[in-house]
């Protein structure tokens, strides 16, 4: 946590001081596309300034004026439940206008290339797009060609920069710090985008990252990345912090890489007596969708470890204070 931890952060409930700490600590991007973009400083500025508007979620009246009059276009060109949800939920608590749009209603499905698509969205002048796409590096491109700021929802196998930021909220909140956390990831690490920015992100924040998953499913050279590599999954928990499964992610996968579900869970499913090898207070997580009985069992996600729902509670912080920093202040002070 910063040290100078936005001490007068609620002031930021009374609207135009908002614009005035994000100024002064320098949150200068135009884009949030990936952690690798992230310094250390911005991570705890993006978690602090959460950690202040987690409150609203629990007035009454769950609303702030911040950014009234700016536009947010929510543009999913692959399912999605809680992170389209909660930019959604975000944006409206700040007040901004929302409009979402998806590939099958969109006229891509005419043929309209993304980059058109894009200048056709940009001629609207919205504020912010949230793009998630199946191709990596899909939001890139659209930073590229829009004056909008643009924030990548998940860009196929590569990266989900808000699922790690708010996987980080989470981590701090339940432990008090990210430094010195002993962290194992286990599932599906060659094709989760949730894997690699949480490995970004965690290690640049000092934890000690370790993953665990059949070795089809592990790239190679990913201790190049600053982690371990434990292939047994009760070796890989064995005196962690905290648990992080992941989904298998069958849709990117063009041939099965393991023989069947049910081998799968049997040795990489998330059961009690695995859970039981890491610390006694360790915090379970898991980004959603689970597929119980497959990478996690209900009694481990519904059990006393598993923080699954604050994550997602969290989301809603989270990406109330990413849409704040990208967009709270005025275009002039982006500089990437
Ligand atoms: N964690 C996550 O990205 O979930 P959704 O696919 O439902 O958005």
């Amino acid at each position: 946590m910063t040290t100078t931890r936005i001490a007068s952060l609620s002031h930021l409930r009374q609207g135009g001081f908002f614009y005035e700490v994000r100024k002064l600590k320098g949150f200068h991007h135009k884009d949030l596309l990936g952690m690798g973009q992230l310094s250390v400083e911005d991570i705890e500025l993006i978690l602090d300034t959460a950690e202040s508007l987690k409150e609203i979620s629990h007035r009454d009246i769950k609303k702030v004026p911040t950014l009234r009059g700016k536009s947010i276009i929510n543009f999913f060109y692959e399912p999605s439940t809680r992170t389209r949800t909660s930019f959604e939920v975000a944006a409206k608590r700040l007040s901004a206008d929302t409009l979402s749009l998806s590939a099958s209603t969109s006229s891509m499905v005419k043929g309209e290339t993304l980059i058109d698509t894009a200048r056709n969205l940009q001629a609207m002048n919205p504020d912010v797009i949230v793009l998630r796409h199946s191709s990596s590096g899909a939001p890139h491109l659209l930073a590229s060609v829009m004056e909008a700021g643009v924030i990548n929802a998940g860009d196929g196998i590569n990266e989900h920069p808000t699922q790690a930021l708010l996987d980080m909220f989470t981590i701090r909140e339940k432990k008090g710090r990210i430094r010195g956390l002993e962290i194992a990831i286990i599932g599906d690490i060659a094709h989760s985008r949730v894997a690699r920015s949480n490995i970004i992100g965690l290690t640049k924040m000092g934890a000690q990252v370790t993953v665990s998953g059949p070795p089809t499913m592990m790239p190679m050279d990913i201790e190049s990345m600053g982690v371990k590599v434990e292939y047994d999954p009760k070796k890989a928990v064995e005196g962690k912090d905290v648990v992080m499964v992941l989904r298998i992610q069958l849709e990117r996968q063009s041939k099965l890489l393991f023989p069947t579900l049910r081998e799968y869970a049997q040795f990489f499913g998330l059961n009690k007596a695995i859970v039981e090898k890491a610390k006694k207070d360790v915090i379970v997580m898991h980004p959603g969708p689970m597929n119980r009985g497959v990478e996690i069992d209900s009694p481990v996600a519904d059990g006393p470890y598993s923080v699954i729902l604050d994550q997602v509670a969290n989301g809603v912080a989270v990406r109330m204070a990413i849409l704040y920093l990208l967009i709270g202040g005025a275009k002039s002070d982006h500089v990437d």
